[in-house]
């Protein structure tokens, strides 16, 4: 499977655990690219960074599955779009080398009944919002992990506590992988790309970039002086506040490890926010390194 050719597909469980384990013997590490299709650029700079992790001879494998578990009975599973040709086209233009796109009758068979809870990191923010959703991006996160047996895996820190639930299960379930975070990519005015941005409204879509000016308005008051965590926290609702149509989910300011709320804020605090437009939930985060 040279890169610069068109990805191949495969969508058996069999097929990629055989490709990945030749390619390991023979040629170089495997890279892992979870998503759930609807590529953009931000998974764009996953793959690219996943081919350079790889090196010319490893392999760079996208998953491309809208896995059912992680979504809530009210949530957009099956409107979630899955514009498969045009992410064929994004993977091989971006170097990835094999798309594995199971159907959801392989990832979970019948009778299947064994689910990943992580449950400390999982607890609060996007957490205590969707209850049920990290058990199942860990179940399928894991099983993609075991089948797929690669030397590293890249994630978007644009889902920051993702990122952050992940590292924890694979320490505590001592999976052999390294998690390489990558940083959100983003619109010219300051939205984080995401799949879901495409349900929002002309209206809607013009006040978005409120999130990430909210954000940034608290880092620089931080950098300015200001470390009490309530006073930023007023300042990212108030700044939230001037978009009429921007609903907030939470407001969080949390250490970048644990995630629970600090009271003073320095090197290794996290803001999260999550906010709704109409049915529409973004997030986005900022972390002071
Ligand atoms: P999905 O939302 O498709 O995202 C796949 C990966 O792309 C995630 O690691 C996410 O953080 C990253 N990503 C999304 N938008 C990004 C942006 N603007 N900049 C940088 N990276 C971005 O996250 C999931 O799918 C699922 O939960 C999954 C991990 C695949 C498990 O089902």
């Amino acid at each position: 499977m040279p890169h610069g050719h068109s990805p191949s597909v495969l969508k058996t469980i069999r097929s990629l655990s055989q490709t990945t384990r030749l390619c390991r013997a023979a040629r170089g590490p495997v890279v892992l690219v979870p998503t759930m299709g609807a590529l953009h650029r931000g998974h764009a700079a996953l793959i690219e960074r996943a081919r350079s992790l790889a090196g010319r001879e490893g392999l760079v494998v996208v998953s491309i599955f809208v896995n059912p578990t992680q979504f809530g009975p009210k949530e957009d599973f099956s409107r979630y779009p899955r514009p498969f040709a045009a992410d064929r086209m994004l993977c091989a233009a971006h170097g990835a080398d094999v798309i594995f796109h199971p159907a959801a009758e392989a990832m979970y068979p019948t009778g299947n009944s064994t689910l990943v809870d992580e449950t400390d990191v999982s607890a609060v923010l996007c957490g205590a919002a969707r209850p049920g959703h990290f058990r199942g991006v860990c179940t399928v996160v894991l099983k993609l992990l075991q089948i797929t047996q690669p030397e590293v895996a890249v994630f978007g820190l644009k889902d920051f506590q993702q990122c952050a639930v992940i590292r924890r299960m694979v320490r505590d379930l001592n999976v052999p992988v390294r998690i390489v975070p990558v940083a959100t990519v983003r619109e010219a005015d300051g939205l984080a790309l995401s799949s879901r941005n495409r349900y929002l409204t002309a209206a809607e879509r013009a006040q978005a970039p409120v999130l990430r000016r909210a954000l940034r308005a608290a880092s620089a008051a931080f950098h300015a002086g200001e470390t009490r965590a309530a006073k930023l926290r007023q300042l990212i609702l108030k700044t939230l506040a001037a978009a009429p149509l921007a609903r907030p989910d939470y407001v969080e300011i949390a250490d970048a490890d644990t995630l629970r709320p600090v009271r003073q804020v320095g090197r290794g605090t996290v803001f999260a926010l999550a906010v709704f437009f109409g049915q529409t939930r973004l997030i986005d985060n900022l972390w002071l390194r």
